[in-house]
């Protein structure tokens, strides 16, 4: 099967600050602040929502076409992408910027403070996803992206009858109930984090029954309670994979929707697609970063063993 993954690329920088960020924040001096944190330490970690679906879905022996926009700094991204089996010739570079990079620090209070530099990520709604696919592209993802992007992508597979799985999630807060709604609307797939799911029918005064007439399927994440699959008429109650560690949370949802996307592809019973996302979102909440795991197939068959019952299915892996 031919995925094509759309969504932000981009770069993490993580800092920790040792102290605490309220001591340099003067209440009655707020109206022209200037101060400078010296943090212990930064790490620059590799993510954007649609590398680490393909990431993902690449150690699970998939070669899915990455699509986006990133700027001047990628090429070592890019290569590391490729080494792993994705398929990069779908990122169009922009070398008079950067790519989009997400700058956060953290005080020894777990106070944060956060800039989001779009950078290339503005370009993509400047790809023709026409352009960019394969004839025979199977299913294309759309995932938070720049919000126009989004849209003409929707617009894109209508209009040339190309399946798309609808993931909005972060950008249900940015987008209008219109937008949303046409995502929505004649997806193969709709899916999203429970709160996500909530703001997404606060927003376009949809009912969950009407979502359901509205999308083949419908999924909903719920953090470490889970996810439900709404599909066939029947609902698919998955369980998580029990995690060793919890190490950082980031990334977990585009794990999942990697291994939703291999049970997909593969031609695989709702119930065993979710668990295979189940056990991709463990194996990234145990590390620190969204592509800093990594795994055999037999690894993961050996541990999905431990977890599910695949009744076979899985040695197609090996
Ligand atoms: N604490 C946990 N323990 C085990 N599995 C978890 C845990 N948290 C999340 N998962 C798995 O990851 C899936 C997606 O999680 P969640 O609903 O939190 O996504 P999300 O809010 O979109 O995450 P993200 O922070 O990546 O945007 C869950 O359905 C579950 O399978
Ligand atoms: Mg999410």
């Amino acid at each position: 099967m031919k995925t094509a993954i759309t969504g932000s690329i981009a770069f993490d920088y993580i800092m920790t600050y040792p102290g605490k960020f309220s001591e340099m924040l003067l209440a009655d001096e707020l109206d022209h602040i200037s101060v400078s944190f010296l943090v212990d330490d930064m790490a620059r970690h590799r993510g954007g929502v649609a590398p680490n679906i393909a990431y993902t879905l690449a150690l699970l022996g998939e070669r899915p076409l990455l699509v986006g926009a990133a700027g001047r700094d990628f090429s070592e991204y890019c290569s590391a992408l490729e080494a792993v089996g994705v398929d990069t010739s779908g990122v169009h570079l922009y070398n008079d910027l950067f790519t989009a990079s997400f700058f956060v620090s953290t005080d020894q209070k777990q106070n944060q403070i956060a800039m989001f530099y779009a950078g290339a990520m503005a370009r993509s709604k400047d790809i023709q996803l026409i352009d960019v696919l394969p004839d025979k592209t199977d299913l294309v993802v759309i995932s938070p992206n720049d919000p126009t992007a989004m849209r003409q992508y929707v617009a894109s597979c209508k209009a040339n009858n190309i399946p798309y799985l609808y993931d909005p999630s972060q950008q249900v807060a940015r987008m209008g109930g219109e937008e949303l709604a046409e995502g929505v609307d004649g997806a193969h797939l709709l899916i999203v984090n429970d709160y996500e799911y909530m703001a997404l029918m606060k927003k376009t005064g949809l009912s969950h029954d009407d979502l359901l007439t509205m999308a083949k399927v419908v999924i909903v994440t719920k953090g470490s309670g889970g996810s439900i699959i709404h599909a066939d008429g029947r609902e698919y109650t998955i369980p998580v994979a029990p995690p060793d560690a919890i190490k950082d949370p980031t990334g977990v949802g585009d794990a999942f929707r990697a291994g939703l996307l291999k049970g997909i592809a593969s031609g695989w019973d709702w119930s065993l697609c979710g668990q295979i996302g189940s056990l991709c979102a463990t194996y990234v909440l145990e590390q620190i970063g969204t592509q800093n795991h990594t795994f055999t197939p037999q690894e993961f068959v050996t541990r999905f063993r431990l977890n599910f019952d695949d009744h076979g299915a899985l040695d197609a892996l090996l």
